[in-house]
C-alpha cells in the first residue's frame, strides 16, 4: 500500500506539473511542455486522482481490518517501524530500511527540487509577451477592450482588418499609416504563433462572423453565465474580456485570474 500511494502520488504531482505547464504555461514544466501533452496529462490526473481516493479507501480499511479483527497494533508500527505481534518478539530488529528509504526519497525529492527550479528559470514555450504598438491599443480598445492578437488566425485578422468600414454596423476606419502598424502587429502574433488554450481552442477556431464569441469553446465555457452578469458595469458586453479576465490583454486566460464582477447591471 505504501508503494502504491506512493506512486500514485508521484503521477499526481507529475500529471499535475505538466497540466499546468501545458494548459496554463505556468510551473516548472511551462517551458517544456505543449498544450497536447497537457490534456492527456489532465486525463491520466483524474484516474490518478480516482486512483488516490480509492488506495485512501482501501486502506482505511485494511488499518479498520488490522486493528479491530486481528487485533495487530499498526497504528503504533506505522510510528516506530516495529510491528510487535505474537509471532515476532519486541525487541527484534527494525528500522534500517525506513531510515535508508527515508534518506533515498529526500535526495530524490531534493534533485527534483534542482531540476524544477532551473526548468522555472526558463520561458515558457506556448506564451511570450507580444509588444503591442500604440496604435492598436488606442484605435482597436476603443469601442471594446483591445483584443489579443492569439485569439484570431492570420486570415481572420486579414479578412476583418479589410472590413472594417462596415465593422458589425460601425465604421471603424483607419488611415493606411495606422492600419499597416496594426496589421504588422497582427500578422506577427497571430493564434499560429502561441500554445495557449485561447490560442489552441479560441483562436485557432474559425468563425463565419469572424467573432471570437461564436466559437464552440468560448459559448461552451461562458453558457452558464447569466446574460445579467455581462451586462455589469465592470464589462458591459460580453466582447470585453478583460471585465472578468484580468490577464486577458496578455492572452494568458489563467483561470486564477477570472473575477466575475459583483453589482448591479447598468
Ligand atoms: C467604432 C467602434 C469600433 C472600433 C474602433 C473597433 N471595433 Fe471591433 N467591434 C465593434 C463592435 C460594435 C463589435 C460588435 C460588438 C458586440 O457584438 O457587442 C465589434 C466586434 C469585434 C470583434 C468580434 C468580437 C466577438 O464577438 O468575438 C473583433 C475581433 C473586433 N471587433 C476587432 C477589432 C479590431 C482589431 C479593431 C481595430 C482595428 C476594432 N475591432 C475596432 C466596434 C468597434
Ligand atoms: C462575464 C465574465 C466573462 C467575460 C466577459 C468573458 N469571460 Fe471567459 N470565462 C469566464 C468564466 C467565469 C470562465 C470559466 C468558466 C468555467 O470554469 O468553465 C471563463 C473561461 C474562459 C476560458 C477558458 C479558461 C480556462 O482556463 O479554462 C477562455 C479561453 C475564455 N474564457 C476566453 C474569453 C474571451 C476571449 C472573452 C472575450 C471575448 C471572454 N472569455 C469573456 C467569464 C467571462
Amino acid at each position: 500500500m505504501i508503494v502504491i500511494l506512493l506512486l500514485v502520488l508521484i503521477s499526481l504531482v507529475v500529471t499535475g506539473l505538466v497540466v499546468l505547464g501545458g494548459q496554463e504555461n505556468l510551473g516548472p514544466l511551462a517551458s517544456v511542455t505543449t498544450f497536447k501533452t497537457g490534456e492527456v496529462a489532465g486525463e491520466i490526473h483524474k484516474i490518478a486522482a480516482w486512483g488516490l481516493v480509492s488506495a485512501i479507501a482501501i486502506h482505511l480499511l485494511g488499518v479498520f481490518v488490522e486493528t479491530r479483527i486481528f487485533r495487530h497494533p499498526v497504528l503504533t508500527a506505522m510510528i516506530t517501524g516495529k510491528k510487535v505481534t505474537a509471532e515476532l518478539p519486541s525487541d527484534a530488529p527494525g528500522g534500517t530500511h525506513t531510515v535508508r528509504g527515508g534518506v533515498l526519497f529526500l535526495t530524490l525529492g531534493v534533485v527534483l527540487l534542482g531540476v524544477g527550479m532551473k526548468l522555472a528559470d526558463k520561458p515558457p514555450s506556448g506564451w511570450r509577451v507580444a509588444q503591442v504598438p500604440v496604435a492598436y491599443e488606442s484605435e482597436c480598445g476603443d469601442c471594446h477592450h483591445a483584443y489579443h492578437p492569439s485569439l484570431r488566425t492570420k486570415q481572420a485578422w486579414r479578412v476583418l482588418m479589410n472590413g472594417l468600414p462596415d465593422h458589425y454596423g460601425e465604421d471603424a476606419s483607419l488611415d493606411a499609416e495606422t492600419a499597416k502598424s496594426i496589421n504588422v502587429y497582427l500578422n506577427g502574433n497571430p493564434a499560429e504563433t502561441f500554445d495557449t488554450e485561447a490560442a489552441q481552442w479560441v483562436g485557432r477556431i474559425d468563425t463565419a462572423s469572424l467573432r471570437i464569441t461564436d466559437t464552440p469553446f468560448w459559448k461552451m465555457r461562458h453558457q452558464d453565465i447569466g446574460p445579467s452578469v455581462f451586462r455589469q458595469k465592470a464589462v458591459g458586453s460580453k466582447v470585453n474580456c478583460n471585465g472578468c479576465h484580468k490577464d486577458a490583454a496578455s492572452g494568458r486566460f489563467d483561470d486564477a485570474k477570472i473575477h466575475l464582477p459583483s453589482g448591479d447591471p447598468k
